[in-house]
């Protein structure tokens, strides 16, 4: 008798907000910080690690499901303190209508902010397991952003590593 393959359990978000954001800090002399859980990953974009109330399971046919709670936070800083963004702790709610991304979006973590959509029809499983899912910008991410990319700007794809089985 063949077992049900069961769902897998998301272990960590990768997403490096976006790429010329990224570049443009760092060229403008800036600084981008991670800190509390977060690490940067070799192509520059952040990883989260899953909280230990996070349920965002990846079933045997590709399909997401629940909410993943990630640890860690980055800084971005430049032009003298006056670009000041920064997020800590995503959550990835998968809902009915489609995925979305919320971050804190101060220190205190006292206010959340839905910063972008993710296309879950176009998601691409790799070869190692991992699922990445484009994602743009949501509404309120544009003034995170400093309101210089309209809605539904391409952001970095979001990176999600199932626990090893
Ligand atoms: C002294 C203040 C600032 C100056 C002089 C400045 C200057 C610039 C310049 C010249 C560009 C165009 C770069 C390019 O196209 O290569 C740019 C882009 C941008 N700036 Fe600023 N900026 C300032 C403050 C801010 C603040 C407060 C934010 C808030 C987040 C911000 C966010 C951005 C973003 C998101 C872009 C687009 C980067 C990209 O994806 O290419 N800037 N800024």
């Amino acid at each position: 008798m063949t077992e049900t393959p069961q769902p897998v359990q998301i272990a960590a978000l990768a997403w490096g907000v976006k790429q010329s954001f990224r570049s443009y800090v760092e060229a403008t002399g800036g600084t981008i910080e991670v800190g509390a859980e977060a690490t940067r990953a070799e192509d520059g974009g952040f990883v989260f690690q899953a909280a230990p109330d996070s349920d965002l399971s990846l079933a045997a046919d590709g399909t997401l499901q629940g909410v993943g709670k990630f640890l860690g936070e980055v800084k971005f800083d430049s032009h003298g303190g006056m670009l000041k963004v920064f997020l800590a702790d995503p959550i990835l709610e998968v809902r009915e209508s489609g995925a979305v991304l919320t971050v804190a979006d101060t220190p205190k973590r006292n206010y959340r902010v839905e910063v972008a959509t993710l296309d879950l029809a176009a998601l691409v499983r790799e070869d190692a397991g991992a699922v990445v899912a484009p994602a743009a910008l949501a509404m309120f991410g544009i003034q995170w952003l400093g309101d210089h990319y309209p809605l539904k700007t391409p952001l970095d794809p979001v990176r999600l590593t199932p626990a090893a089985a």
